[in-house]
Order: C-alpha cells, then structure tokens, then sequence
C-alpha cells in the first residue's frame, strides 16, 4: 500500500528539502511523485540540462527509503520552448491561440513539443532508468485536463493524415460521412477541415472522428514517451494519471497501454452526494483493468482551489474517501501535494503538510491516515462481487454529445443514476465496454447507448441468448460506428434482441423548466410501481416483446413504455424513458430479486453507507453525518474480532473479512 503525494522540491530550498523527508518519515510517506512540473528547472535552455538538484532529491528519498514514482515533467513547456517555436501553442475552436503562462500550452500534435518533450525523456530515461530510488514512470500529467481539443494547424495537419490512415481513399471517407449533405464532398484529405468554428453546426460523423482522434493523438503521446523509457531499459511500471471519467480520452483504450491504472479524484466537500461520483469514478478505474491494483495518484487532503468556493474536506472524510478508493482496489494513496506552495496558481490547494504546519488538524489527518494504511493486511485485488455490469462507451458519449439530436442527453449523468441507485442499494457493479464476454454477469444495463457498432451488438446478443437478463433504455442502438442511422428504422442492431422498435424519440423539455408533467417528465406504471422518466418519451412498436410499464401521462399516454423480450435464453428489457433516480433504484431492485443477486449488506440499505468488495473483504464507510449500524458478518480486520454488525461514526469505516461469496 502506497502513501504519499506530489512533491515539489524544486519549489523550495535545499534546506527544506531535509526537513520534508524527516516529516515524510513521520507521516509513514512511502512514495512521492517527483519532477511534475519541474522542466523548466531541468532544462533552463534548449540542449542544456541541469540535473544535480533531482540527483540530490533522488538520493535523499531513497537514503530515507521512500520510493519515487518520477514524472517526465512534460505537462508545462518551459518559456524558452514557447519562445523559440510559437507554433506549437495550441489554438481553441476560435482559431485564438493559447498563451503560455499557466501549464498545458502545448499542442499534442506538435512536431516540435513532441522533439522537445522525447529529447527531455530521452536523456533523462538514460539518466534514471536504473536509479534504485525510482519504482514508477508518471508521464505527462493528466493528458487533456484543461484543452481537452486542439484546432491548431498542427492538429489539422495531423487529423487529415488520422483520416488518411483510417479511410484509406477519400470516396470512403465521403460516404461514411455523408458529405453529400450540404455539398461537403471532399475531392482529398487536404480539403477536410478542424471542427472549428462555423456558421452552423459541424457534421456530426466529422465531429465523432475528431473526438476518436484527439484521444488518440494524446495517448501517442504517451506511447512515444513510454517506448522512450522502455528504450532506454526502464523496467518500472509506467503510468500517467487519468481523471475519472474524463470526456476527452477513451480510457478503454488507454487502459492497454499503461502499466498501472492511476487516477486523480476531487469530489466537492460541499456536496453530500459526492461520496456517489466518487465511487463511479473508482469502479470506473477498477473496471479498466479487472482485476489489477490500481493507485489514487491525487487528491486534497482539504480544500482544492479549482471551484468557485472550495470548501474544506469534513474532519475524516479524506480518510473516508481514501478508504473508498482501497475498498474498490486501491493500492495507494497519493495526494496532490506534499508540501503546500508559497507562490504561484495553486497556493491556497491543500497538502498533506499545510502552510500552518504541523499543529493542525490536517497533519494530524495525514500522520493518522499513513498509521491506518500502513497497518492494513494485504488485501485480495479482487474480485469485486459484481453481477451487474454497466456498460460506459466513449464513442457513444460522444456521439450523443452532438448538438443536432432529438434533445440533450446527458449520457455521463445517466450512467451516474443507474450507478447510483446500485450503490445505495449496496449492489456492486462493474464497468463495461458491453463488447466483451459478459457471461458472467447476471444483468447487463445499457442506458442511452446511442452508438452500437456491430461488435458490441453481437456481444450483447450473445449475452442475453445464453440467458443473461440486459436493459436497454431510450436513446439506445439510433446510429453505427459511422453515426450514421443503420437501414430500418431505429434500434436495428438490437432490435431482434430486444423485441421493440422505436419509431419516434418523443423529446421532453428540459426538467425543471416548469412545463409540468408530460412535458418536461413522464410517469410510467409498472406492476413494481410507478417510475419517473425524463429527456424523452418514445413511440415504441412491439416485435415480440411483452408490455410490463405504459405511460400513464403525455403525449404517449396509454401506450407501451416498459417491455421485456424472451430471446434465447435470456431477457431483454427497454425502457422507453430515461429514468430519475428513484425510477432506477425502483428497476434494480425489482431485477436483482428476480435475478437472485444479493446485495453486500443483509438487511434494508442504509443511507450515505458505501460498501464495496476485494475478494472476501468487504469494505464499508460511512459518508454520512450521523452514526450507523450495518448488519455484517464477519471479522474486523481492525480487531481481529468477530462481528455480526458494526457501528460507524461519521466518516468511519471498516474492513470485515466475510466467508460470503467472493465470485
Ligand atoms: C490536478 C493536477 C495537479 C493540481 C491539482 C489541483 O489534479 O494534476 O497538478 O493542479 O489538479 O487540484
């Protein structure tokens, strides 16, 4: 188990730097990420490299016997680069370019930031690889966070020749495309221009591909840092720190290329439900590569400074988060930062140790925290009990992100209510594709999967055929990989599936925006009560499948709105709405009855109580403000003591090791 943060030496005075290891020691820190943002430092001028303050840093940590997971320091050009080749700033969708003078002013496609950044790594691979003190690679940082997309000529140059290798001739690009719509027809790849700014709307296929390609384009340059180090005889792990469910890069993809799945969490103290989002994002992470330990490479042990107001993380609740993230297959827990700045952007971000020192409350947390994780016996990696699996596409994030639909979907936050609903119900749940085997699931949920290319419709046919239960609801299976309607109306790809077809999208009005009920919301009644839908009411058509819900109001009053379809061996629901929160604890709890899946905790659900599982050790934490008590059986891996139950103040936690199932 990992413990430690990001630490800026270069931010201080050698002095410092001795004080910082002794309380690194006091803190149990068994591992910092040195050298983030530290390229200016390294490399004052081009082909001049100054590395005697890292090798003393270096030494320094691994004489006191913490590791150093030693960033490429890639993430922030330094003034000279900027300076001596303006053209590889970036440019915004306006065509404005990008200042330096904060960090990220690069653009990924850059000829010359890609020279730069690999002639830095490579001499500093060369330099490090066999330092004893360095245990992991972190490159770059948080690719993508701020300019999630670049319009920059370098992009362009590069998206044309992404084109190029993905269509092959431009005929074929014209006709996945659609360019004879509004006489786009390209006579070569040379005419294809940026999504930037336009009069109107882009083509939606044009905007898909861009998207695939700025994902690709920052996990090349992951890959060419990463093939550096390899090159150089790096035999470490190498990572980069994702950010959760980060719009701009397909991490199903990335996932294959790294080492080790690290991941930088802020959830708002000032939100109660926060505790929620959080553990999407971990299962997120956990989900990226079953099975595998992954690392918390950030977090505030207090306030970030990003928001408008950034409100102090509750006393314990950075332990109670940090807790979460081990229950779901963390082995480390990182902070962003160790030391808290003097100067610059982020002084007011919280560390582990705070400008106001060690008598504080938060030092106290972070000695406390070190002791609590340094005692944990070694956890399993898994599995996590799951039986319900959530399938969460990129490409269809962002195809359903495109202005031109039917109405908004907000696809993350649909994912987010159906995960939700699971949590509270104590219900663990995976993460999926929905393109792989999923046979070992009990129930598939796809919600709004508008994109269904022919692989993962094929994927979840076999599924249910071999007798798993999937749900499918509105905006689900309307266009192919190109984003373009497939011959036959909608839900084509799984319309033998699922045994409905839906004719028309029925879009609502916003929630909220007062219409009233049929207009901006829907109910639907179902032998397991009456749920709530929102976004869309669809005009569905049976295929075979039999009517469990209709609308009781709306335009489509009356008529079908919930089905369910025997295919093969297996089910197939489709809920012609998008459902509200409670519509979606009402759903899973009605079919893990059906389908016999047991929740982590006997007894009824407990509010703001996150329970997740590795192997037989169930992880619970209390993210509420007033004490429980969880039914559990088990032993407190804390006490060594048998339980049958445990009662939990704010903030506390508890890890049982159970005899229950562990599949
Ligand atoms: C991100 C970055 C860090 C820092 C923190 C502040 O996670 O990676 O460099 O800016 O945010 O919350």
């Amino acid at each position: 188990m990992h413990y430690g943060g990001d630490y800026y030496p270069e931010q201080w005075d050698p002095a410092i730097w001795r004080e910082d290891i002794e309380r690194m020691q006091e803190a149990g820190v068994t591992m910092v990420t040195v050298g983030v943002f530290a390229w200016a430092r390294i490399q004052p001028r081009e082909g001049e490299f100054d590395w005697r303050w890292l090798d003393e840093v270096l030494d320094l940590l691994h004489d006191a016997g913490i590791a150093v997971d030693l960033a490429t320091a890639t993430a922030s050009p330094p003034p000279w680069a900027t300076t001596a080749y303006p053209q590889m700033l970036p440019r915004d969708h306006e065509g404005v370019v990008y200042s330096p003078g904060s960090r990220q002013h690069y653009a990924p496609t850059s000829p010359d930031y890609r020279r730069l950044a690999a002639d830095l790594v490579t001499v500093m691979a060369a330099r490090y690889a066999q330092h004893p003190a360095v245990q992991m690679w972190h490159v770059n940082n948080e690719y993508g966070c701020h300019l999630h997309y670049d319009y920059s000529e370098n992009a362009e140059r590069a998206f044309r020749r992404w084109l190029e290798a993905k269509y092959r001739d431009i005929d074929t690009l014209n006709s996945a495309w659609g360019t004879v719509f509004w006489s786009q027809s390209f006579g070569s790849f040379d005419d294809v221009p940026l999504p930037r700014r336009a009069p109107y709307i882009h083509n939606p296929a044009a905007e898909l591909d861009f998207r695939r390609f700025t994902s690709d384009a920052l996990l090349e340059l992951f890959v060419m840092e990463r093939d550096i180090l390899r090159d150089a005889g790096a035999t470490q792990p190498i990572t980069t720190n994702f950010m959760g469910a980060f719009p701009a890069a397909d991490y199903w993809r990335w996932a294959q290329e790294v080492d080790i799945i690290s991941d930088d969490t802020y959830p708002d103290p000032n939100d109660p439900a926060a505790y929620l989002d959080s553990a999407f994002t971990r299962d997120l992470m956990r989900s990226l590569r079953p099975g595998q330990p992954w690392l918390v490479m950030e977090q505030a042990t207090e306030a970030a400074n990003s928001r408008l107001t950034n409100a102090p993380k509750a006393p314990g609740q950075a332990e109670a988060l940090s807790m979460q993230s081990v229950g779901r297959g963390a082995d480390g827990i990182l902070f962003f930062q160790w030391r808290q700045s003097r100067r610059g952007a982020e002084k007011f971000h919280s560390a582990m140790l705070p400008h106001a020192g060690t008598d504080t409350r938060i030092w106290r947390e972070v000695v406390h925290l070190g002791e609590t994780l340094r005692s944990l016996p070694e956890l399993p990696a898994g599995p996590s009990g799951a039986r319900i699996a959530l399938v969460f596409r990129w490409d269809s994030w962002w195809a359903s992100s495109s202005p031109d639909l039917p109405t908004i979907v907000d696809y993350e936050r649909h994912v987010r209510t159906w995960h939700g609903a699971a949590q509270q119900l104590h219900l663990p749940v995976d993460l999926v594709r929905g393109d792989e085997d999923l046979s070992r699931y009990d129930l598939v949920i796809a919600p709004s999967l508008f994109l269904v290319d022919d692989r993962t419709a094929a994927a979840l046919q076999r599924y249910v055929e071999a007798g798993g239960h999937l749900v499918v609801t509105a905006f689900s299976d309307v266009v192919d990989a190109d984003c373009a309607f497939r011959d036959g109306g909608f839900t084509v790809a799984l319309r033998e599936v699922l045994g409905v077809e839906t004719l028309e999208f029925g879009a609502l009005v916003p929630a909220g925006g007062g219409h009233g009920p049929g207009l901006d919301a829907v109910t639907v009644r179902t032998p397991f009560g009456d749920l709530g839908g929102h976004t869309a009411a669809e005009v569905i058509r049976l295929r075979g499948a039999e009517v469990i819900g209709r609308f009781v109001d709306g335009r489509e009053a009356g008529a079908p709105a919930l089905t369910r379809h025997a295919f093969g061996d297996g089910h197939a629901d489709y809920l012609a709405t998008i459902p509200d929160a409670p519509a979606a604890r009402a759903i899973l709890e009605s079919l893990s009855e059906h389908r016999a899946i047991a929740p982590l905790l006997e007894g009824e659900p407990v509010s703001f109580v996150d329970v997740s599982r590795r192997g037989d050790h169930v992880t619970i934490v209390n993210h509420g403000v007033t004490d429980v008590e969880v039914p559990i059986s088990g032993t407190d891996i804390s006490t060594g003591q048998p339980v049958t139950q445990v009662r939990l103040q704010p903030f506390e936690w508890a890890i049982i090791r159970t005899e229950g199932e562990t599949r």
